[in-house]
């Protein structure tokens, strides 16, 4: 699903991100990318979405190279990949609802399938009592919900969530990680950085992949793969 070989990310201003990067990652299951700050987690996310490209080797994505030549195809790629972002921006003076479907509005998506998608994903993040409410009257946990439900509405193949705890206390961040990891199944991989370490210590069924000045290691159940 993921395939890197000797994959680089050099800013253009010189800063190397990323630096030989090689993984063989499956479709399904839970990964964290753990690392601290300026190792290259943000980086990793932005070269599997599409928005930074390879400066060196070889990425593949659901079976698209990421090559910027190939925008185009890479613009139908991130249909199947749902981002959560920590500036989460939900569009203010809407509601929770219409911010989920916005997520779903290049999809052909009948707009009453749509709306169902929503109601539905909505409960499921336990917003269904906010689901006609402004976004702008939302709690910060319950505004990174809804972004949360926007972003897996479509039932993506692919979450990928860059420090969806930002701002939130540890028993909310705690939620806001094991709703995401809900979301994983056989046929849907959720990827979630972080560098609040402490609170997955006891996640034992996620793999890690552990940034570190731009390279990267695995680690399964707390042993080095
Ligand atoms: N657009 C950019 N141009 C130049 N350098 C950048 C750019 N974006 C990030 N960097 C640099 O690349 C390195 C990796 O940054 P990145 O954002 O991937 O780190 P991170 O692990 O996500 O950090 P954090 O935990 O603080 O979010 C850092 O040295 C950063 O300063
Ligand atoms: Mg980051």
């Amino acid at each position: 699903m993921i395939k890197a070989r000797n994959v680089s990310l050099v800013y253009r201003d010189g800063t190397v991100a990323l630096q030989n990067i090689n993984l063989d990652l499956q479709l399904g299951g839970l990964y964290y990318v753990i690392g601290p700050s300026g190792s290259g987690k943000t980086s990793l996310m932005k070269l599997l979405i599409g928005m930074e490209f390879p400066t060196a080797g070889f990425l593949e994505v659901m079976g698209q190279p990421m090559r910027k030549r190939e925008t185009a195809k890479i613009r139908k790629l991130r249909r199947d990949i749902g981002p959560v972002f920590q500036e989460f921006k939900l569009i203010s003076g809407r509601t929770a609802i219409e911010n989920v479907m916005m997520g779903m509005r290049f999809l052909n998506i009948p707009l009453n399938k749509a709306k169902e998608l929503a109601k539905n994903t909505l409960s499921r993040v336990g917003l269904e009592h906010k689901t006609y409410t402004l976004v702008d009257r939302l709690s910060y946990g319950e505004a990174q919900r809804v972004a949360i439900a926007r972003a897996v509405a479509r039932r993506p193949a692919l979450i990928l969530a860059d420090e969806p705890t930002g701002n939130l206390d540890h028993d909310n961040a705690v939620k806001i990680f094991t709703l995401l990891e809900s979301f994983k199944d056989k046929n849907t991989t959720v990827m979630i950085t972080t560098h609040a370490t402490h609170l997955i210590d006891d996640c034992r069924t996620a793999t890690i992949l552990r940034v570190e000045k731009g390279k990267i290691s695995i680690e399964r159940g707390g042993e080095r793969i």
